[in-house]
Order: C-alpha cells, then structure tokens, then sequence
C-alpha cells in the first residue's frame, strides 16, 4: 500500500525566529532557506512581510532564491497585510499566502472584543482578499486548540468556500493533550463539509513538552502537513521539532506515512540553525543533540559494542551524525574501556584490562570525561610489565 504524503511546512524563519535575541538578518535567512530547501520541505514560512522592512525583503529574496518548496508569507486577517504580503511573494516560484485570525472565545473576546459571527466575516474576506492574487491560500484558525470544535468547523467550511486549499489548526497555546488534539482533527476530517477540496495541518507549540506528539496524533487522525522547526526553536517553549517529526514518521513504518525530507541532513541542518541563532542545541535533544547517539553506562556500552540495535533505534548515519559514541566516565565498563583502546591502538589481555580498569576508575573518580588522550597515560599506571 502506498504511503500518505505528509508535507513538511518549516517555521524556523517565521515562528522559530520569535525567539527573544535570535534575530537573523537577511543573508542568514537565505542561506537557511536555501539549505530548508535542500532538505526536502514541502514550504518555507519566510516571514511575516508587514511586520517590519527587514521582514519584507528577506520574504522577497527568499521568493527569488527557493526552487523547489513553497514561500509563505503570513499575514493576519486585514486587507493591508495580505496586500503587503503579495508584493513580498511576488517572485515565488510558488507563493502561499497564510491568513488567519484567533476563533477561541478567549480570543474572540479578549483580543477582538468582537463575536463568532464577525470573527467567521473577517476570515472569509481574508481568504478572498488573498484569492485574488495567489490560488494556494492556508488559513490559520489562532488558538484553535482551545476552539469549540463546533465553531471550529463552520469556521473552516466557510474559508474553504471562499477559497482556502489548506487549514491550519494551531495549538497555539500548547495546552491540548495529543488524545484531545487527534480527536479534534478526526472531528474536522469527519464534520467539515468540502474538506476534501483541503489539506488540515498542525501547528503545535511546547509549552506542555507535547508539540511532537500532538502533531503525530493530528497526522494519524487525517492531517497530511505539519508545521515545525528546526531545533524546535519558537516563542516561549517553541514549536514542534522538524527533525523528531520527520524521523517518527519514518522510523514507525505501520503508520503508511512518509514525508519528503533526505534525512541525512539533518544534524547539519540543525548545527547551523544553532550556529546562526546563536542558540545551543540542548545535549539530551532527540536526534540531533550531543547525546543523542552516546552511551557512558557500563551496561548500555556492553550491549551497542556487541550490537549497536540493542540500544539505538536510529542508525546515527541516516541523520547525518557520523557515528554512535562510547563514552568513557566513571560508569563506564571494562568493555568500553577495551573498546576505546583498542581504536586507538591499544590491544588488551583480559589481565591487562584488569589492571587498566583498576587504574581507570581512580582517575575517572575524578575526571566528568577520559578522553582519548588519557588512555596512554593510563595504562602507564597500571605497569603493565610488573
Ligand atoms: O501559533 C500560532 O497560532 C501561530 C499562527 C500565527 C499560525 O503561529
Ligand atoms: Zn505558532
């Protein structure tokens, strides 16, 4: 059976540039865009044009410089910022305009000060407004994952009459749990009237440490996008990891989806996001972090030594991470300390590694980390010969 297309929308450059203190300039972000395109993602939120002058040149030469994804520019539900946002995408290859307004009562209420019925006019002429100059139209219901799904529903029929192609349901807030955020989906696929004529996609913030799992739980209830960004990286506690998506996809084949990304990019791509924001990548992040592929527990390094699937369920070179790594603390064992030894050229008896070991746990009592280096100087304390 085939698999289902998941198309990879990437807010590293919009969402995941929110970030307090990682702004990008211009050149950066082209040369972000340029490697997101590499990657195989389906479209790049380039910015938010009407926001500022730097935001609207940079959304303009990305449009120039992408080939293959779409552009996108984001835009909310007035007149102004849609018409901005066009003359930002104007030399797309593909233009998206994404439009949008907050439909939870909260938002109707505290926000607009304004009602459902005004909310639903203002999306509608929104999505028209954009109609008129590009035919791939997103729309974004704010805040949806705290929306009646009822109202959520009529909103979405009317924006697909008035010309939406994709539906973006964004759990702005990160407050759904992944069983509520699928359901809410599976409601929509179910209850939508024309929501064949779209695609329904995820947008899934952190702030509860369940964007990944909530945008899994949409992809399995019927969304075929999800929105996310390198590292993560977005407002407050951040957005939906790219890389985790992606790899959960691919490493759970009975879920029938697949996505466009050439995974072997990955740790790359997310070193030089972190690079350019000039934001560390967290050691114990999934996938791409430091830690990601290392193992310092004695019995952990005793198994991957004589079988790396014992403890890995990712090959570390199907994400561009050149090799798993067995490092050596004070929790480390003879198998891990042979190991190390012998790549850099040290062969072991079995006694010899007694006497080594012995002399490698007194100085791993007082070292976080035995490097290479070390293990020369190691085995001298052990006098081999005596
Ligand atoms: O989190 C959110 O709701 C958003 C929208 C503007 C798409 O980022
Ligand atoms: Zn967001």
């Amino acid at each position: 059976m085939a698999k289902d297309k998941v198309h990879i929308f990437d807010t590293t450059l919009r969402d995941g540039e929110q970030v307090p203190g990682c702004k990008l300039n211009t050149s950066q972000k082209l040369h972000i865009a340029s490697r997101l395109d590499e990657l195989g993602v389906d479209v790049i939120e380039a910015g938010f044009p009407i926001s500022s002058p730097g935001d609207f040149h940079s959304v303009e030469e990305i449009s120039k410089l992408v080939s293959n994804a779409s552009v996108c520019g984001l835009t909310r539900a007035v007149q102004k910022d849609i018409d901005v946002a066009a003359q930002a995408l104007k030399h797309a290859k593909r233009p998206r305009i994404h439009t949008g307004i907050g439909t939870s009562d909260s938002h109707i209420k505290h926000k607009f000060n304004s009602s459902r019925e005004q909310i639903i006019e203002r999306a509608v002429g929104a999505v028209k407004h954009a109609k008129q100059y590009v035919e791939d139209i997103e729309f974004y219901a704010e805040d949806a994952g705290r929306t009646d799904n009822d109202f959520l529903a009529k909103v979405c029929e009317e924006v697909i009459k008035a010309g939406a192609t994709v539906l973006n349901i964004p759990d702005t807030t990160g407050y759904c749990l992944p069983e509520d955020y699928g359901a809410k989906i599976k409601y929509l696929v179910e209850n939508v009237k024309g929501i064949e004529k779209a695609i329904i996609s995820c947008h899934c913030h952190n702030d509860l440490g369940l964007a990944t799992a909530n945008s899994i739980a949409g992809a399995v209830n019927g969304a075929r996008q999800i929105e996310c960004t390198i590292n993560g990286i977005g407002e407050r506690a951040g957005n939906t990891s790219l890389e985790e998506v992606v790899m959960i996809i691919r490493q759970h084949p009975h879920l029938q989806l697949d996505t466009n990304i050439n995974t072997k990019l990955l740790y790359d791509t997310s070193q030089m996001v972190s690079e350019a924001m000039g934001m560390s990548v967290q050691a114990n992040k999934a996938i791409v972090g430091a830690n990601a592929f290392a193992h310092s527990s004695g019995i952990h390094q005793d198994g991957v030594i004589k079988n790396r699937e014992t403890y890995e369920i990712i090959d570390p070179h199907d994400v561009g991470v050149k090799t798993s790594a067995i490092v050596l603390t004070a929790r480390s064992g003879r198998a891990a300390l042979a190991y190390r030894a012998k790549n850099i050229g040290i062969e072991l008896t079995k006694l010899q590694l007694d006497k080594v070991y012995e002399q490698f746990l007194k100085f791993a009592d007082t070292h976080k980390e035995i490097n290479d280096d070390d293990i020369p100087g190691i085995v001298d304390l052990a006098d081999l010969n005596a």
